[in-house]
């Protein structure tokens, strides 16, 4: 262990001299701290790993979140005690299985995903996993689904995660206001965007999504929010997070 450790320090001293040397952050240096971290702090786990090799074979985009951002959001569930949580993009399932470990046993999570294939992928993930009594993959436009959630009477999911097309964020930010209450945890991924987040000017619909997401975190009465910038074998992003404060 001592050796490994050694080994391994003198290995990122190295790459840091490198690093500071040539005076830029590099892509191999994120994804081996990222290795380094996923190694000791997220160990390899046969569902997670089923998922994402059932999610390739199907031909899904490698679109989810990675494993140490996965935990992160499971963490985030287990220190807010989420009983109920709403995702916005559900893919293989891969964030879904995260978050809904974290659910106590009476907990419940729904996943919105708009591709009907992804979401027959998800389900099969999900059920291998064995979470499909907390788990409800719903198919369709979440513009379209979430509305339902408000007529079925959801009204206080403890913790939503927004991971669907970008564009839509603001629209998503609006309906978790609807859907969420006081002390609700509102988290979205894909933030920064390779940095692009700071060009006004962006001709992407997806940059621009996330500047108005981000513009109306900045200004709404009922969230305290803020953003971090992750890097890692995803390469450069963010993430937003917000908490739903008591109205004066
Ligand atoms: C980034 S992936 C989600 C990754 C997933 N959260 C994870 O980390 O494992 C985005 C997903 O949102 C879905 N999506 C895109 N537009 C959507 C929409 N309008 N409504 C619902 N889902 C949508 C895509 O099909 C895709 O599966």
């Amino acid at each position: 262990m001592t050796l490994i450790k050694v080994n391994l320090c003198s290995y990122l001293k190295n790459t840091v001299v490198n690093v500071i040397e040539r005076g830029v952050m590099t892509q191999e240096l994120w994804t081996e701290v990222d290795r380094y971290i996923t190694d000791l702090l997220v160990p390899a786990d046969p569902v997670l790993d089923a998922t994402l090799a059932a999610s390739h074979a199907a031909g899904l985009p490698p679109h989810h979140v990675s494993p140490n951002q996965g935990k992160l959001l499971m963490l985030l569930a287990l220190i807010n005690r989420a009983r109920t949580i709403l995702e916005i993009g559900t893919l293989g399932g891969y964030s879904t299985i995260w978050l809904a470990r974290a659910l106590p046993v009476e907990g419940k999570l729904i996943t919105l995903e708009s591709n009907p294939k992804y979401a027959e992928v998800a389900r099969n993930n999900i059920v291998r996993a064995g979470l499909a009594h907390l788990v409800e993959v719903r198919v369709g436009r979440a513009i379209d689904t979430l509305p339902k959630l408000a007529t079925e009477g959801y009204n206080q999911f403890d913790l939503i995660f927004i991971d669907a097309d970008k564009p839509s964020n603001p629209e998503y930010l609006a309906w978790a206001l609807k859907l969420s209450g006081r002390g609700s945890l509102i988290i979205a991924d894909n933030v920064v965007r390779n940095g692009s987040v700071i060009e006004p000017n962006s001709e992407d619909p997806s940059v621009q999504g996330v500047r108005q997401f981000n513009k109306m975190l900045a200004v709404e009465p009922r969230v305290s929010a803020t953003a971090i910038q992750t890097v890692g074998n995803k390469g450069y992003d963010g993430f937003a997070i917000a908490v739903v404060t008591p109205e004066d």
